[in-house]
């Protein structure tokens, strides 16, 4: 019961816009430099070359939120190419993950296409991958056809699809040889369209992991669950999938230990580092997710 309140609280924290703007003149505070790894790409890549280091590669997320202009999206845009830029000049392992909401999805749906191109077009020049996450239901259809539109002509493209919907078998079935990032699902959805339990939500993330490590394309297992990962390893033993088939993600801060002990057992563990000045509704979902985080946000301000 406390937990849903503080969940609840949590995630009505993120969506204050006043505090999204006062946060952005401040530094990384209370604890958010534990998930995000810097306000500067500079920074961000420093902490790639660490995790790369220590035998983890990465995906690189510049963070940002309410976008609501066409100049912001194009700023967004700029920052992903600086990324992409950045991850080739320092030589690290990192790709590349952005929202389409970000590059202007809800203003305009052309223009976050022109920008989603000239970001591929930059990735291919750099031979990397950009990772197309998965927002909330309604943006759901809207990201996959212009997935879909963009695969025609660029094969350095994937997506995300969330086990809690409905819809990601058919989903998984259509997308045949799209690299995926299979994820239960971070947002709060209608149980018309989605599973609400957490059982349901599981057994289907299990199906669709099954499903596409079938097909052969090149998967991406993104959670935190001891269980899902002892599935997923008992699976390809089984199946004999091998390690160069799939991989496991993480996000950065997040189980730390069972990261390392993974690239350690020899399977391929991708770290999701998100930087920039725009961290703290990022922080706060994280927050939401697990409240005993708050015991490290509480640390954070009395250490500052
Ligand atoms: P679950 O939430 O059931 O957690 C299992 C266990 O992990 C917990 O019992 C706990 O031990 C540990 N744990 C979980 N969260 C923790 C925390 N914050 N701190 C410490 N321990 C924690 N979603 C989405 O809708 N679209 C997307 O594009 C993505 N992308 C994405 C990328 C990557 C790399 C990851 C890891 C996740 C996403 N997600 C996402 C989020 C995803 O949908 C889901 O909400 C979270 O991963 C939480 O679900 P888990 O599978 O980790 O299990």
């Amino acid at each position: 019961m406390v937990g849903a309140g503080l969940k609840s609280f949590f995630l009505f924290l993120s969506q204050s816009r006043a505090l999204n703007r006062a946060a952005k003149k401040w530094g990384l505070r209370f604890g958010a430099s534990r998930f995000v790894a810097g306000k500067t790409i500079a920074e961000a890549v420093a902490k790639v070359k660490q995790l790369n280091e220590a035998g983890l590669i990465c995906t690189l997320d510049h963070l940002g939120e309410f976008v609501t202009s066409r100049a912001e999206a194009e700023e967004a845009t700029d920052y992903c190419i600086k990324t992409l830029e950045a991850i080739a000049k320092a030589g690290v392992t990192s790709n590349l993950s952005l929202k389409l909401t970000q590059l202007g999805l809800d203003l305009d749906e052309s223009l976050c296409e022109t920008n989603m191109r000239r970001i591929l077009n930059t990735a291919r020049r750099h031979r990397n991958f950009v990772r197309i996450d998965m927002e909330d239901y309604s943006r759901c259809k809207k990201t996959l056809d212009l997935l879909r539109k963009l695969r025609r002509d660029y094969s350095n493209v994937g997506t995300v699809i969330q086990a809690y919907l409905h819809r990601s078998e058919q989903d998984v079935a259509n997308l045949k040889g799209v690299p995926l990032r299979l994820v239960k699902g971070a947002y709060k959805e209608s149980p018309d369209v989605a599973y609400s339990q957490k059982a349901e939500v599981d057994h289907n993330f299990k199906r669709l992991i099954e499903a596409h490590l079938q097909t052969g394309t090149y998967t991406a297992i993104a959670t935190h669950d001891d269980a899902i990962i002892a599935f997923v390893k008992q699976l390809v033993a089984e199946k004999g999938i091998s390690h160069d088939r799939f991989e496991f993600q993480m996000l950065y801060g997040i189980r730390s230990d069972t990261q390392r002990a993974l690239a350690a057992e020899g399977y391929t563990m991708r770290v999701y580092v998100p930087y920039g000045s725009d961290w703290y509704g990022y922080f706060m979902r994280r927050l939401a997710e697990r409240p005993a985080n708050v015991a490290f946000v509480v640390k954070g301000m009395f250490s500052r």
